[in-house]
């Protein structure tokens, strides 16, 4: 009987969601019928920076959009790229996307989603230009730190939650950048060459499952092209896959700026244009907009019949539709500006993101009431790192630095601190060097330390142009501004130095051996101090794990292994030569010890997984592999480990990778408990895309399920076998 009304319900609410959506169906087809071709051609291109008109006439409202991804923007001009100078638009900062993924937490996602939706809301945004989900295939990459690691599984997982989340606001996340954008030097026009299997087993996944998992509502092209043709109006990008194979029904905005052609944009599949500049990328004239390439150059194509009205009513429709979802829906909430909650919720991220590399002899946790003297050391101790970056900078309400939340965590020690280099302004596309004595600045470095008990040096990356920024890469692995350097120097007159990175990216440690902590802290937004403070002192146990392989120098990285073509490219053209093989698929496969492991963080407790089984070990392909994980906390502190499951196909008539990341479960647990889990693996998620029939193909045979807690730290194995 229960069953019964159950299956009625569902029944009844799969009917009333599809009799609602028929019904929002025939309503846009209405308003299309009563749009002129003027109206309909207007509502798909930029009418400002980050707006596109509506139809006053019908009471069809504008949409708004915002940057993304890790908090609302500020107000940008009507038509400049200055700031508006609001009073009212500061945000709370949540930590950057890579700091997300180490989480290894979906629902910690979910709560970002929401929370940071509910800001775009309040602020009267109808699309927040975010999730980024473009793969780390190099660790040179500018926008790394916005997007979320190197393994197509976990991007895919992670992204999701995010997406439910915004769009339960009734805002529109736009996953971003489809798709091969992995660099930023000469993203404008790289033509990015790369087999169809790495393409469908590495760069598309997180964007299908942002799609058919998500139901994200639209999807931002990116700048760069891939075989020949731009990528935010390419025919087999979105008219062919995006749209056709995985049934999109949203809109494809373009990047800023990354529209080309008229023709290409109108018929392969682009909907919104934005950014373009009639004399130069993203910058503008007088009535710009109505240069656009999908404004009067599309209108005319279209009266003169060379396009068809139904290319325009197919954009259109998708664009009525992302509205009956957002700015039309009259029953969204109405969303919740910058508070406490939100600010708990990135403290919450932050906490869980810190990944804790090294920890020689207990190191931390610190004793918070330690009456000792720490000097805090490095730039990055007091820099902001809400501001520069590109289009993720933000204006928050406020920004703990590591200084501020260390010194209000120790209140019973000598803190003292010395910057130690000095980076320059953060200024957009150019490097200034800082005027500051750079001597001076080692030398009262080094003279801290040795006053020193503990220093705590908090150095990295920041985010300055050619650092972790925006249309423009790395030059080198190594940390810059001579942070190799000033770290020997204080590691020579003080032995208890520990290392806390502030970047989004791996880094070269040729001091690795010598720091007694390493520290993973990533961009944490507004709540970075209190997040640090908060594991240093071990209030809360680290548990983060690095979505990315650290590479010991930047040849042990696939993309790095060959010649330029491969990265950076020779200015025109760039082949992906490490092709699937991207990460730590790489590193297993070619026998290349990472400095740090995909996966790996360590934590204050200890953790044993005791058994790990399935209930047979045959299985069809539409099955799924449901295994049992027991684990112990085996230490005294309460922590939280996660359990990681990677396939290896034992025999394949094409090569795979020695193990792919297929499922991962967080497990909270009490000193000295066990848990027993239960893992899911798809078994159709172990096949590979086989070029020779453009399509999935799953093999039968024996696969090994590797269980353990990073990539390098498989503790148990179990195979089974597929017929
Ligand atoms: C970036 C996008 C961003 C857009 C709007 C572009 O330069 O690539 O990620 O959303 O600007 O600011």
């Amino acid at each position: 009987m229960k069953y019964l009304l159950i299956l009625s319900v569902l029944f009844l609410g799969v009917s009333v969601s599809a009799q609602n959506t028929n019904k929002v169906e025939t309503q846009i087809d209405k308003i299309i019928s009563q749009l002129t071709l003027e109206e309909k051609v207007k509502m798909c291109h930029a009418q400002s920076k980050f707006s596109s008109a509506g139809v006053e006439r019908l009471g069809i409202p504008e949409i708004w959009m915002s940057d993304g991804p890790h908090g609302v923007r500020a107000e940008i001009e009507w038509d400049s790229w200055s700031y508006a100078g609001w009073t009212n638009d500061s945000c709370t900062a949540f930590p950057a996307l890579t700091c997300l993924a180490s989480t290894f937490n979906p629902e910690l996602s979910y709560k970002y989603g929401v929370a940071i939706g509910e800001e775009a809301r309040y602020r009267k945004k109808d699309i927040l230009l975010g999730p980024g989900v473009n793969i780390y295939r190099t660790p040179l990459n500018g926008r790394n730190f916005e997007y979320m690691g190197e393994d197509p599984y976990l991007a895919s997982v992670m992204c999701v939650p995010y997406i439910k989340g915004v769009q339960a606001n009734g805002v529109a996340a736009c996953v971003k950048h489809y798709v091969l954008n992995n660099q930023e030097v000469w993203r404008n026009h790289i033509n990015v060459k790369v087999s169809d299997r790495a393409l469908h087993e590495i760069y598309l996944p997180a964007f299908k499952a942002a799609v058919e998992h998500g139901n994200v509502w639209s999807i931002m092209g990116a700048y760069n092209k891939y075989n020949g043709q731009y990528t935010s109006h390419h025919k087999v990008l979105i008219n062919d896959i995006l749209k056709g194979d995985w049934g999109f029904d949203g809109v494809v905005v373009t990047d800023w700026g990354s529209a080309h052609d008229t023709r290409e944009a109108a018929l392969n599949g682009l909907d919104i244009e934005m950014g373009t500049g009639t004399d130069g990328l993203t910058s503008s004239k007088d009535n710009a907009y109505d240069y656009y390439y999908l404004a009067n150059p599309f209108l005319d194509l279209l009266k003169s019949g060379e396009i068809d009205e139904s290319v325009v009513d197919d954009k259109v429709r998708r664009i009525l539709r992302l509205m009956y979802r957002t700015n039309m829906d009259q029953t969204r909430p109405f969303g919740r500006k910058a508070n406490r909650q939100h600010f708990d919720i990135a403290r919450e991220i932050a906490q869980e993101g810190i990944v804790l590399l090294k920890n020689n002899k207990s190191f931390f946790p610190l004793n918070p009431e330690t009456t000792q003297t720490i000097a805090v050391i490095g730039e990055n101790a007091t820099r902001m790192m809400t501001i520069g970056g590109g289009s993720s900078e933000l204006k928050t309400v406020h920004e703990i630095s590591p200084l501020e939340g260390i010194t209000k965590r120790f209140t019973n020690a000598n803190i003292i601190h010395a910057m130690g280099y000095s980076s320059g302004p953060s200024v957009y596309n150019r490097v200034i060097a800082s005027d500051l004595d750079q001597d001076s600045l080692k030398q009262a470095a080094v003279e801290a330390a040795k006053k020193a008990d503990i220093v705590l040096f908090v150095g990295g990356l920041n985010k300055n142009h050619e650092q972790d920024c925006e249309n423009g890469d790395r030059k080198s692995l190594n940390l810059p501004f001579a942070q190799d350097e000033l770290l020997n120097e204080l590691m020579s007159v003080n032995k208890n130095v520990a290392v806390i990175l502030v970047s989004g990216n791996a880094v070269a440690m040729p001091w690795q051996t010598k720091a007694k902590a390493i520290v993973q802290a990533w961009y944490l937004g507004s709540e970075t101090g209190h997040a640090i403070a908060d594991v240093l002192t071990g209030d809360v146990n680290p548990s983060g794990k690095l979505p990315m392989s650290f590479p010991v120098k930047l040849e042990d990285n696939g993309a790095h292994a060959f010649d330029e073509l491969s990265y950076p490219g020779d200015g025109v053209d760039q082949v992906y030569k490490e092709d699937i093989l991207v990460g730590y698929r790489w590193h297993d496969t070619k026998k290349i010890k990472p400095l740090y492991a995909f996966g790996y963080g360590l934590s204050y407790t200890t953790f044993k997984i005791n058994s790990a089984s399935v209930l047979k070990t045959k299985f069809n392909a539409d099955e799924v592999v449901k295994m049992n994980v027991s684990i112990s906390n085996t230490g005294t502190v309460d922590g939280a480990e996660v359990v990681q499951v990677y396939v290896n196909d034992t025999k394949s008539s094409v090569m795979r990778p020695v193990k792919e990341l297929k499922a991962f479960k967080k497990v909270k647990l009490m000193a000295g408990e066990t848990k027993t889990i239960e893992l899911e693996l798809p078994v159709n998620s172990f096949a590979f895309y086989d070029e020779r029939i453009k399509s999935w193909n799953l093999e039968k045979g024996a696969y090994k399920l590797l269980i353990g807690t990073a990539s390098n730290q498989i503790k148990k194995t179990i195979t089974i076998d597929l017929q």
